[in-house]
């Protein structure tokens, strides 16, 4: 099985996705594409010999389903069988979401359905919760609202500040998403917890 990951940023997901994907694991990375040009992790995937691609939502001055066209014209050349978005930060239109329906994953940093959108760890801490984490979905047209795949918790500290937080929840991000998208390719829809 082949699996493209979408980045914006440092892609630490990307690099723990793409080192999930060797021996036996039945799927390779074949493409890296960032939004951004310049992406930290851009560097790291061609450090590891996988594919990238940019393209950067700024050259089509807010024409969204124009700047969607022209990433699915760069992703599948690659032939993926799963698009992973991993640290992704553009909202996606139906129209993209339904050229990839039911093989499309995202990782967001909150024990979903709470928290959905941004500032997840600033809203948890805010609200006196003992626990936060990630989750993995299933991408659907409704904003970090698939079915959610496997999720990851963690206490939150007395003292904790939202770097702090999100410190703790990315190392357990860099476990969960490579569980989930092994028991994904390999046909598994059950709920994983970490
Ligand atoms: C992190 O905040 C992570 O929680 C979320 O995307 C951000 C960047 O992740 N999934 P990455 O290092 O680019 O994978």
């Amino acid at each position: 099985k082949r699996v493209a990951i979408l980045i914006s940023g440092g892609g630490s997901n990307m690099v723990a996705l793409a080192k999930s994907m060797t021996g036996d694991h039945p799927a390779r990375p074949c493409l890296v594409l960032s939004n951004v040009p310049g992406a930290g992790g851009l560097a790291k995937a061609a450090e590891m010999g996988i594919p990238t691609a940019v393209v950067d939502h700024r050259d089509f001055k807010g024409d969204r389903e124009a700047f969607e066209r022209a990433m699915i014209a760069a992703i599948d050349p690659h032939a993926p069988d799963v698009i992973a978005m991993a640290g992704f930060m553009r909202i996606l239109t139906p129209a993209f979401i339904g050229h990839y329906a039911g093989r499309m994953l995202n990782i967001h940093p909150s024990l979903l359905p709470k928290y959905r959108g941004l500032n997840t760890h600033l809203r948890a801490i805010e609200a006196g919760d003992a626990e936060a984490g990630c989750s993995v979905h299933e991408v659907t047209a409704e904003l970090d609202g698939g079915p959610v795949l496997g999720q990851a918790r963690v206490p939150v500290q007395p003292g904790d500040t939202p770097e702090t937080l999100a410190a703790r929840i990315l190392a357990c991000e860099h476990a969960l998403y490579p569980a989930v998208l092994r028991r994904f390719v390999e046909g598994e829809r059950g709920f994983l917890s970490l």
